[in-house]
């Protein structure tokens, strides 16, 4: 895989996560539900990520970790045969002048709407205020994508507590959310970053991973794949110093 490819989605590997039993849906879209839409340049790190095999195509979040590194969720690079990467805006379908759209392997320039997003400097805490977000779908009824990136402030539950939903399917290297009803209990689209703030800058604490069967306005916790238990290989494979 080329290094200086913009994406290895063999980085994404460290996110994948057999679908847990409660996940059902074939619809790998998750969703925002509630939260507001992201301002221009608040998580500039933010990607889209259309995804075409032979013979599907469907849609993930990612984030942007490096000029030519992006982590998605393992799932979503599975038989992937054609990627195209959106950056650099809050908009899906209207026009931006900061967009950037990627299908080949081009290291990126930064702007103040296109940026990478640190990683985790410690093992993320229980009851921890996080940020998720997505072009997700905003309801179980509508199938659309968000046009516009959405996020909410939510946070982490204990994977004790997940574990009661959930049960041992819930590995220590996942992490849950959970939010009020009908917001935030269905968030972000498979693979998008859950991030937390660390002063003037975020780090991507998850990727999300699964979602209850039960739907995206159901009270049931999202599940996240930690980071930081693969900060090493990341690091390893992707040679980022920021990595480290
Ligand atoms: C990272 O690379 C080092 C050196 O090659 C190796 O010892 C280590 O096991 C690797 N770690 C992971 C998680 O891949």
């Amino acid at each position: 895989m080329n290094r200086h490819g913009l994406i290895c989605f063999y980085a994404s590997v460290i996110i994948y996560i057999y679908k847990v039993e409660a996940t059902t849906e074939r619809d790998y879209g998750t969703r925002i539900i509630g939260g507001q839409e992201a301002f221009a340049g608040q998580f500039p790190f933010a990607a889209a990520v259309h995804v075409q095999t032979t013979d599907s195509k469907f849609f993930c979040g990612g984030a942007l970790t490096g000029n030519d590194w992006v982590i998605t969720a393992g799932h979503c690079v599975y038989n992937g045969v054609l990627f195209t990467i959106q950056l650099g805006s809050n908009h899906l379908e209207s026009d931006d002048s900061g967009r950037m759209t990627i299908a080949t392997s081009t290291p990126i320039d930064y702007t103040i709407y296109l940026n990478p997003v640190f990683p985790p400097e410690y093992s993320l805490q229980d009851n921890a205020p996080v940020y998720v977000l997505g072009w997700g779908q905003t309801s179980d009824t509508d199938p659309e994508l968000s046009n516009e990136l959405r996020f909410l402030y939510i946070r982490t539950i204990s994977n004790a507590e997940c574990r009661t939903i959930y049960g041992d399917q819930i590995t220590d290297n996942m992490v849950c959310v959970a939010g009020n009803y009908n917001e935030g209990t269905c968030i972000g689209d498979n693979g998008s970053p859950l991030v937390q703030s660390y002063g003037k800058y975020y780090a991507l604490v998850g990727v999300a991973s699964f979602v209850s069967a039960n739907g995206c306005e159901s009270v049931d916790p999202l599940g996240y794949t930690r980071t930081y238990p693969y900060l090493e290989w990341i690091q390893n494979n992707t040679r980022q110093e920021e990595y480290v």
